[in-house]
């Protein structure tokens, strides 16, 4: 997937702007605070309908102003052209217009701009809450697997209705055991089709992120698990099997959970766990050490789904090289030089060859154009 051009109007600090990237890797520069994260916010907008920095569209809206516009251009691989135009006002709802047809809704879109991120703030996935983790692997695999992502969707529904069934059973005003046996095998079925996935795409993805993690540290041996509510998970199972281990799980806390009002177990509460050299990295790993640990994960990300599709998705790294040293960023522009394009910002210009650069200042525009 390649961004052909961009041109935005009132977003964040940009009055008028544009870019136009080359077809490799792309570096935008400049001072902190000129308004590099919000080119790729933009860029992110136009891929997957919202940002991956600010929280809400009002956010992105440029101080007294009524209007945000972004207008796109990208090419996927099979040559077809995508022209893509977000419009936000703060009377009207965000609008998206795709090859001049109205979107609705946003989800329709997701999936035709495949991109991968790097920013700063997703440090959390490698020295956060479990939760960080599991949005990382459900995100990585519902981009490549739909079924996933309905079973994601179908299992957060059961849970809800099983953990309501549970509070009134905890303040005894059901004794409806009949109607929990049921939400249990409903969610027996869909926790282990979700586990099963998991477990199997992080066999194959694994591969994938120990050749490029080893390609950035040497003499650093990375491992990641799978930690269940049935135990650490390797890829032997079945999923008759995991369905069994959780109906039996469920059985055995049912006493327990009636008293918690709420399902101690499943995909909902699981971890993954990274290790170097057998130590676990949120305990003991340097910032450099996180930081290469999570561009290893994104980059195996981004080989994972072009070998899966073979689409190369749109890379975005935000500040991605702070914290590195020189021959850690070198190792990397190496790798991303077969990644397709990448868009990549960074507060000090960085010469080499193969490599497109681009001051901020020259992104923006006078008036409109
Ligand atoms: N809605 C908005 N309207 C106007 N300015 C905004 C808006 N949102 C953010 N800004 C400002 O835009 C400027 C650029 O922000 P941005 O995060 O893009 O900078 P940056 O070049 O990435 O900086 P750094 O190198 O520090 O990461 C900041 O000064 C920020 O406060
Ligand atoms: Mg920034």
């Amino acid at each position: 997937m390649r961004l052909e051009r961009i041109r935005y109007e009132n977003f964040r600090n940009h009055r008028f702007a544009s870019f136009e990237p080359s077809e490799g890797i792309n570096l935008i520069y400049g001072r902190n605070g000129s308004g590099k994260t919000s080119i790729l916010e933009g860029i992110h907008y136009c891929a997957l309908t919202r940002g991956f920095v600010s929280g809400s569209d009002s956010e992105c809206l440029l101080f007294s102003t009524d209007y945000f516009l972004l207008e796109s251009s990208f090419q996927a691989e099979s040559g077809r052209d995508l022209s893509v135009k977000i419009t936000y006002t703060k009377e009207r709802e965000k609008l998206l217009t795709v090859n001049n047809s109205d979107i609705k809704p946003f989800s329709g879109h997701i999936g035709r701009i495949p991109c991968i991120t790097f920013s700063p703030n997703e440090m959390i996935i490698v020295n956060g809450a479990p939760a960080e983790r599991r949005r990382f692997i459900d995100s990585a695999i519902s981009q490549t697997d739909r079924r996933y992502l309905d079973d994601l969707i179908a299992y957060r529904r059961v849970l809800q209705q099983r953990n309501a069934l549970l509070v009134q059973i905890a303040e005894k005003k059901s004794h409806q055991n009949g109607m929990l046996a049921l939400w249990t095998e409903n969610l027996s079925t869909l926790a282990a089709s979700i586990v099963y996935t998991r477990v199997r795409f992080l066999n194959q993805f694994f591969s994938r992120f120990r050749e490029l993690f080893s390609q950035l540290s040497l003499n650093e041996e990375p491992s990641i698990l799978y930690r269940s509510s049935l135990g650490t998970l390797s890829g032997d199972l079945s999923v008759e099997e995991l369905f069994l281990g959780f109906m039996k799980k469920f059985q055995d806390s049912e006493a327990f959970e009636s008293m918690r009002a709420q399902t101690m177990s499943g995909p909902h509460r699981d971890d993954l766990l990274f290790y170097i050299n057998g130590r676990e990295i949120k305990k003991y790993a340097s910032q450099g050490q996180l930081r290469t640990f999570l561009i290893a994960l994104k980059l195996a990300q981004h080989h994972y789904f072009h070998e899966t599709t073979g689409e190369k998705p749109l890379s975005l790294f935000d500040d991605i090289f702070s914290e590195l040293d020189e021959l850690r960023i070198a190792d990397i522009f190496t790798i991303l030089e077969k990644c397709g394009q990448s868009i990549i910002t960074v507060t000090e210009n960085i010469e080499k060859n193969n490599v497109t650069a681009f001051p901020l200042e020259s992104l923006k525009c006078k008036k409109e154009h």
